[in-house]
């Protein structure tokens, strides 16, 4: 039998410090993770020096670390990846040169990953989620409907025209003044709530192209807040505080219900060999997001997948799979290539 191929993947696009080494029989043989999130805390978000310089701090010791649990030395890696964008650039600079540098040592392959890809073949790695398959992407930073044809082959149908699902959970959060990363905290506190319990806008709903859009719920939660506090004070009573949480988050399940509802019609009808559906990104550790787009894929027969909660925020599993994927169709990357804060999924290189 032939031996597999083992990928080192390093992630440093935001607050998570990543590395995992991964083989081609799609087994994590070791994996570390060290959130930042204490580091950013008192600024109530990401500040990007804080998370440069921390991931510079932090790297070494964890490459040293992933390397002794998996119980491999360096020599034996096949491929060399790590996260080249889209994300804050002081991160990505710190994790891409620390692979150029091994991969120019070691005189092995440098994958460039774009991160946006990596959430998206998590499933494949987790789950084999085979191509094509309809791609939901919601994240801090992204929220796209897509196409997934292949590895780098990518079709947007609809994206966010202002904030991403993320960003709008961190948001509400802050309004409410819970803390940084306000996704897991709305949902632990909407687990206490009525999801009916406010009627918030959908936006969007109804309209026929596919794209979304967060602020006008954003503004309208912000407006019921201050309403309730003037009645109540500042402190909001807990059942009404959980009320908002769980009408918050309902709300936004329905907004992504529906435009799911939407697209697996549409693919149905002019796509007929897609039938699996895919959410990756943060926001898929939702669960009360994940019963709704488990529903809408059994009414429209699709396969729904959806990855481990804790594989769906950053981490650097997924970085060396999809640098994996890509080294398995024959894509290599130069050491000249540059990272970059903006890179969509439709502008990488595909399958050849
Ligand atoms: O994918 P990710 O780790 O980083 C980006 O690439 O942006 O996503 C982080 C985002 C944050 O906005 C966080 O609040 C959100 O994902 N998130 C959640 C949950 N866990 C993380 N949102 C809702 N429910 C969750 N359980
Ligand atoms: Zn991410």
């Amino acid at each position: 039998m032939q031996k597999p191929l083992i990928a080192l993947g390093i992630e440093t696009s935001c607050d998570e410090t990543s590395v995992a080494l991964v083989n081609s029989n799609k087994e994590i043989l070791s994996h570390l993770v060290h959130s930042q999130i204490k580091d950013h805390k008192i600024y109530g978000g990401v500040v990007p020096e804080v998370a440069a310089r921390a991931h510079l701090s932090l790297l070494p010791s964890l490459l040293r670390q992933v390397f002794k649990e998996a119980n491999i030395v360096p020599e034996e890696v096949d491929i060399i990846s790590a996260t080249t964008g889209p994300g804050l650039i002081g991160g990505v600079v710190v994790g891409t040169m620390a692979a150029k540098a091994m991969a120019a040592s070691l005189d092995k392959p440098f994958i460039a990953v774009n991160h946006l890809e990596g959430h998206a073949l998590t499933a494949r790695l987790t789950d084999d989620a085979p191509f094509p398959f309809v791609l939901l992407l919601v994240s801090g930073g992204h929220c796209q409907i897509m196409l997934v044809e292949n590895v780098g082959k990518y079709k947007t149908l609809g994206s966010t025209l202002d904030d991403a699902v993320g960003e709008c959970f961190d948001k509400v959060a802050r309004m409410l003044g819970l803390p940084y990363p306000g996704g897991p905290e709305i949902e632990k506190q909407a687990l206490k709530g009525n999801p009916k319990a406010f009627s918030f806008p959908k936006p969007m709903l109804g309209q026929k192209h596919l794209n979304f859009s967060f602020s006008g719920l954003k503004t309208a939660v912000r407006q019921t807040i201050q309403s309730l506090q003037a009645v109540h004070g500042e402190a909001l009573p807990p059942d009404v505080f959980a009320d908002i949480c769980a009408s918050f988050q309902d709300t936004v399940a329905c907004v992504l219900y529906e435009r799911v509802q939407q697209t697996l019609s549409w693919v149905s009808a002019n796509n007929p060999n897609y039938q699996c559906f895919v959410v990756a990104g943060g926001v898929a550790a939702n669960k009360h997001i994940r019963v709704a787009l488990q529903k809408v894929c059994d009414d429209f027969n699709f396969i729904f997948y959806a990855p481990p909660l804790r594989l769906c925020t950053d981490n650097g599993a997924m970085i060396a799979w999809a640098g994996l994927e890509r080294f398995q169709v024959g894509l290599r990357d130069s050491l000249d290539i540059k990272p970059r804060p903006r890179w969509t999924l439709e502008e990488i290189k595909g399958a050849i």
